[in-house]
């Protein structure tokens, strides 16, 4: 994807001759491990190559100034360092806002405005992460224009919190975390009770990671997730009665079967099941890739799809038509939605030499029955956020 002269664009919205540093966080995917992170549980994504560069000079003020080229309408977005509060009118900005905030509350010192461009060609909504994107690269640009050594752990952190206090969506950490870490070619095993985590190599030899948008936009996201995640804490609070466990992550499949009678609300026993089975499916997942077994591999995607759909029930039409019609193609191996769910995108390990026909019988079934197109990429899985050296882009 060709990416415009980001220079030319800093310059002439700034009005200004003075040449900013470039940043560069990614998007990412999650390969298996959905809806495990806020329950303690383990997740497995990959961060992408597709991402949210941002170009950043500081001023002699305490002016604040961000333009986004993803929304042109809203035009520079103003505010002073000295008042980082969550405004309404100042949309998409509250995430580096909320990021500033929170570096300076954590005691780093920014002592200047900035003007900084943000340019994302991650689609918006798309279950890809933009948001945990725009803000790690915002952490990494206050690192790199301030000079400041902050822990990569705790930017992640901070990232979460802006999405958490800030925003309002109570998220997990899987999100910031893989885009924090992300290493070219692997994806990262992370157990979100301990913050432990490994990397693991992804060589698909003959196969590649379709990601696949059903371009339904997500409106009700953040309400349905908070829901997802309330069912899910009293659920846990029904088994803390009998049993000594800090999270749904800490349940081992036999044990769940045993005391799931615990949990009076028959919803939330859904949505516990979806958790406890899904992180079982996401150790296995790690030892499967680490034999080279792609097809076992893709059977747990499946699985994890399905549960999702039926106990989680957070896919929808168009997911489960998408992921569906994908699965029944030639060189498929598994399928499944990847982030949030409600919408958004799923992912598909396609044979490299049946991608063409992948995609258009794909497009084609979905077309005809939701009545618009689905949008179609190759994942290459790229390195974490970082400052990009060596001349702006
Ligand atoms: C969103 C959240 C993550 C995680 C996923 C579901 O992407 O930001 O923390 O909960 O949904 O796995």
């Amino acid at each position: 994807m060709r990416i415009p002269n980001l220079l030319y664009e800093f310059q002439s919205v700034f009005n200004t001759t003075k040449t900013p540093r470039s940043f560069f966080a990614p998007g990412r995917i999650n390969l298996i491990g959905e809806h495990t992170d806020y329950n303690g549980g383990h997740v497995f994504p990959a961060s992408i190559s597709f991402g949210t560069y941002a170009l950043a000079h500081k001023r002699e003020d305490q002016k604040l100034r961000f333009f986004s080229m993803n929304f042109t309408d809203t035009g520079i977005i103003e505010c002073d360092l000295n008042n980082l509060n969550y405004d309404e009118t100042h949309s998409w900005a509250n995430f580096p806002k909320g990021v500033i905030k929170y570096i300076c509350e954590n005691g780093f010192k920014i002592s200047n405005g900035m003007d900084i461009l943000y340019y994302g060609n991650i689609p918006n909504g798309a279950g890809l992460s933009s948001s945990a994107s725009i803000e790690m690269v915002t952490g990494v640009l206050l690192e790199g224009l301030y000079n400041l050594t902050i822990d990569r752990l705790e930017i992640i952190k901070l990232g979460q919190k802006v999405e958490n206090e800030y925003i309002g969506v109570n998220s997990g950490i899987m999100d910031q975390f893989a885009i924090g870490k992300g290493r070219k070619n692997h994806a990262i095993l992370l157990n979100c009770q301990t913050l432990e985590y490994e990397y693991a190599p992804i060589e698909l030899d003959n196969h590649v990671i379709m990601i696949i948008n059903t371009n339904k936009q997500r409106t009700l996201a953040g309400s349905k997730y908070n829901e997802r995640r309330s069912q899910c804490e009293e659920a846990l609070k029904d088994l803390q009665t009998e049993l000594p466990i800090q999270s749904l992550g800490d349940l081992s499949i036999e044990q769940f079967e045993e005391q799931k009678y615990l949990i009076q609300d028959e919803t939330n026993r859904k949505r516990a099941k979806h958790v406890v089975y899904e992180n079982e499916r996401t150790l296995k997942a790690l030892l499967l890739l680490r034999q080279g077994n792609l097809d076992q591999f893709g059977s747990l995607m499946n699985e994890s799809h399905l549960s999702l759909q039926n106990d989680y029930e957070v896919t929808g039409f168009e997911l489960d038509t998408l992921v569906k019609t994908a699965r029944e193609q030639p060189g498929v191996i598994g399928a499944r939605m990847t982030g949030a769910g409600f919408g958004g995108c799923a992912i598909a390990i396609v044979e490299k030499n049946k991608l063409d026909s992948f995609r258009d019988n794909v497009n084609k079934i979905y077309a005809s029955a939701i009545g618009y197109e689905a949008s179609f990429y190759t994942a290459s899985i790229g390195d974490g956020a970082r400052e990009i050296t060596g001349g702006v882009l």
